[in-house]
């Protein structure tokens, strides 16, 4: 389900990129206005503002509760991520790539920036929580393996001397390119050693995986404030369009 999740969101967000490049090759500066731009804009503005109640639900404690009852954060989330995309694709056909304003030129940044960054977000952040657990998994038999072969020394300390070439760092590099791969895995001091060094790598890994981990609380405030820089955007940019555009109602 989510890997189906991350190949349609994937086509999505390219889809997107596509149509804001279109402005390369296509203007239409009266399509905006129209009824049917007009549309558009409704429909993908009232789509973008779906990621603003999945906040609100998860920060009020009341509010979540009740809607948990009958949706779980899990589905809020998708919902989210897909108007989160949906929405944006559409205010960029409203556009017809009338790149004028100074506003409509930061709203369009804006919405680049929110997409790109939940996309990254989501499908780069989380990847490295998963790469984690498997690397953990890893390290756990691993050790096993580590401790199979240490029995193994103990039962045989005559084999020990085995370890003499790979005892300085240069020998060690040396040793493991002449020495055959068959020699040195049918040696349990030897297979040890590759263990510890397997071990080292793989700690190593988790470490700067962690690492990366970490970031996703910064990237979590990131989103939220230029999510936020952008409903300011499209409330001014509303605002402006009812005020100046409808004003012939008058
Ligand atoms: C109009 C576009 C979008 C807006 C305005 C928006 C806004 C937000 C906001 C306000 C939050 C904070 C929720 C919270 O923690 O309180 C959030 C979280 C998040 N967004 Fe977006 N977002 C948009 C698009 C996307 C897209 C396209 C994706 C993924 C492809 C995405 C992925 C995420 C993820 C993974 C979180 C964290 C959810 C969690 O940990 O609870 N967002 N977004």
């Amino acid at each position: 389900m989510k890997e189906r999740e991350k190949i349609l969101v994937t086509g999505l967000v390219v889809l997107f990129v596509i149509l804001w490049l279109g402005f390369t090759v296509h203007t239409s500066p009266q399509f905006a206005g129209s009824l049917m731009g007009g549309i558009f804009a409704v429909v993908g503005s009232l789509l973008m503002f779906v990621p603003l109640l999945y906040m609100i639900v998860k920060r009020i404690p009341y509010l979540k509760r009740s809607v948990t009852k009958r949706v779980s954060m899990r589905t809020l989330l998708t919902w989210h991520i897909y108007a989160g995309v949906i929405g944006p694709i559409l205010v960029i056909i409203h556009t017809g790539h009338k790149f004028e304003s100074a506003l409509g030129i930061a709203l369009t940044a804006m919405t680049i920036l929110v997409v790109i960054s939940g996309f990254v977000g989501r499908y780069l952040m989380t990847k490295f929580s998963s790469n984690i657990r498997d690397q953990k998994k890893m390290l756990t038999e691993l050790e096993l393996a580590y401790r199979q072969s240490a029995t193994e020394i103990a039962a045989h300390p005559e084999e020990l001397a085995l370890l003499k070439p790979f005892s300085g760092f240069f020998s060690r590099i040396v040793a493991s390119v002449f020495v055959s791969e068959q020699a040195l895995s049918s040696s349990s001091p030897i297979r040890a050693l590759q263990i510890t060094e397997s071990i080292s790598d793989l700690e190593y890994a988790i470490k700067t995986n962690e690492y990366f981990k970490a970031w996703f609380g910064v990237w979590l405030k990131f989103h939220i404030i230029i999510s936020f820089v952008l409903y300011g955007l499209l409330l001014l940019h509303i605002w402006a369009g009812i005020h100046f555009g409808l004003r012939w109602f008058e």
